[in-house]
């Protein structure tokens, strides 16, 4: 059923968008059968509900191989809101958008199903009455992104609405290649069939508030970016860490290892906003370009024993004070793996501003604990007034950027400890998202997904940026693959990592923090 009569609409679906207005939408969802549909995709959508931003004319198709009746997908949709949307699901909204929510089964590569999708998309155009964009979402495993892509192409849908200027969209997901080679083609086949402004690249650490907030603490505080430099800064540390294991998903992850899941991606999207230059402006075309210059700085990495980079994989250990098994031990981990689920990096970036300045990056699971962090370690002041270790007890100055959990800014500075000697101690400064705005802060997906349905391409990842990216790991990964399991570290699970990684730090006095 096809809800289009503005008269009995939810107050939530009339008119809409307090901010910013998304045309009339039919977004597809191919693998919509998947994980990170139902975890994220679908609450996601229904949070944007909530806040009176998603589009008056609002459509989802879910799409899959499996034939899954419209009813049986609305009931699953519903059990994945209430048990993970962030906010309760509310009786008056959900009645709303039930009835346009449907399924669609077909196989990746079958042209007729994509054309049969065709014919059910523009009869909901014809039922709205007026031009509707196309949001297609690609949530499938990469080795079907080729085929839907194409088929996206051959059935027409890529090029609907471009007289309109609500041509198609597509978001996909990570992974986007697993080196420079297969990113290119990639991006080829992407390219075929759509325009670059019509093509958003999704990296959700991009849609969380405290990534976001990067660009507002460095340009829109004037005491920072004077400092921002390697006049003033020591070195910089980027830690995502997980305590999590594989769990159930073994078999992608051991394809995958920690460097292509959350190196290549995550973490280098973190240091790109961390240390590019100021944009001229906010539009998405000049803050990629800074981030693409910064990627370009970047100097290739030594691999081998004394290089730059680390890899190691889990053993067993303790995490939270239960046993947790060896990643040789977890589900669907072939008896040959050498993937590595920690990576540890040293970065040099060969620019005015940061010439000299360590970035070391880490990224691993079954880590100590759950912590996503930025530290700028400034230099030590300098002068000999307090320079007895037996009276000052002194911290290089930090600010440590925390992304999650516990959101906020830290600034690690030096006290004066009360009493009548002088002696110092090192004293933190907080700022916590959750105590000045409240705790239920929009989750990733809702901020991404909003932006495509609004056509705003700024938190999404552009063609050129990805490459960039994957020539500075490709050769990394090919090393690691001729090695094998030589030179392949390991760490007790609910550690910080092996010890190689602290070495890694070691040559420039640098400690992990
Ligand atoms: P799933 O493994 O759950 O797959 C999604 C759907 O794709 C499945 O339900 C299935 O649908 C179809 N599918 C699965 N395997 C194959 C296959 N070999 N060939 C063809 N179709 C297949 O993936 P997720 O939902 O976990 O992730 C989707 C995408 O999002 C992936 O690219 C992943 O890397 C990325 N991602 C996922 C995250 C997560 O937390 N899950 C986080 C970040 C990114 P059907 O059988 O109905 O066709
Ligand atoms: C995904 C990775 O991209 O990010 C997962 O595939 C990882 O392995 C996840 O667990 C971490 O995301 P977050 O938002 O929980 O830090």
């Amino acid at each position: 059923m096809l809800d289009t009569d503005a008269s009995d609409r939810h107050p939530f679906l009339q008119g809409l968008s307090k901010h910013r207005g998304a045309p009339p939408t039919v977004i597809v969802i191919f693998g919509a059968s998947g994980d990170l549909t139902s975890r994220k995709l679908i609450p996601a959508l229904y949070n944007l509900g909530l806040d009176n931003l998603l589009p008056r004319d609002f459509h989802l198709i879910g799409y899959g191989r499996k034939p899954i009746p419209d009813e049986d997908f609305r009931n699953d949709s519903e059990a994945a809101l209430k048990e993970f949307s962030r906010r309760p699901l509310s009786d008056e909204l959900w009645k709303h958008l039930r009835p346009n929510i449907s399924y669609h089964a077909g196989g990746y590569d079958d042209l007729k199903a994509f054309e049969s999708l065709r014919e059910k998309l523009l009869a909901i155009e014809k039922e709205v009455g007026r031009d509707v964009q196309f949001l297609f979402y690609i949530s499938t495993p990469p080795s079907v992104f080729k085929p839907i892509l194409e088929n996206l192409g051959a059935s027409g849908l890529a090029k609907h609405g471009e007289e309109s200027d609500l041509a198609s969209k597509v978001i996909i997901e990570k992974p986007f290649g697993r080196d420079l080679a297969t990113a290119q083609e990639l991006n080829t086949i992407i390219t075929n069939e759509f325009d670059e402004k019509q093509v958003y690249r999704i990296d959700h650490y991009l849609g969380k508030e405290t990534v976001q907030d990067l660009m507002v603490l460095r340009f829109a505080n004037s005491i920072f970016e004077p400092l921002w430099n390697r006049n003033y800064v020591e070195c910089v540390q980027i830690t995502v860490a997980e305590n999590l294991g594989v769990g159930t998903r073994g078999g992608y992850y051991d394809q995958s290892g920690a460097t292509r899941d959350m190196l290549q991606n995550h973490t280098m999207q973190l240091l790109a906003l961390t240390a590019m230059e100021p944009p001229v402006s906010l539009s998405a075309e000049d803050i990629r370009d800074e981030k693409v210059k910064l990627l370009k700085a970047i100097q290739p990495m030594k691999t081998g024993p004394d290089g730059d980079v680390v890899r190691a994989q889990y053993g067993e250990g303790l995490i939270d004070g239960e046993r947790v098994p060896a990643y040789m031990q977890e589900k669907d981990i072939p008896a040959t793996s050498c993937t590595e689920t920690f990576a540890a990096l040293r970065m040099s970036i060969d620019n005015w501003r940061w010439q000299g300045v360590p970035f070391y990056l880490r990224s691993g699971k079954r880590l100590a604990r759950r912590v996503s962090e930025i530290a700028i370690q400034f230099k030590q002041a300098s002068g000999s007034l307090f320079s007895d270790p037996a009276r000052f007890d002194l911290a290089s100055n930090t600010l440590v950027i925390q992304i999650q959990p516990d959101e906020g800014v830290t600034l690690l500075m030096n006290s004066k400890i009360p009493g009548l000697e002088t002696r110092t101690q090192p004293v933190k400064m907080h700022f916590r998202y959750a105590t000045t705005f409240g705790s239920n802060t929009p989750e990733a997906y809702e901020r991404l997904i909003l932006d495509a349905m609004v056509g705003d391409s700024t938190l999404f990842i552009r063609g050129d940026e990805t490459e960039t990216s994957w020539k500075l790991y490709t050769p990394i990964l090919d090393h690691w693959a001729e090695c094998g399991r030589k030179g392949l570290d390991s760490y007790t699970s609910g550690s910080w990592g092996p010890l190689a990684a602290d070495r890694l730090l070691w040559e420039g006095k640098h400690e992990w923090r």
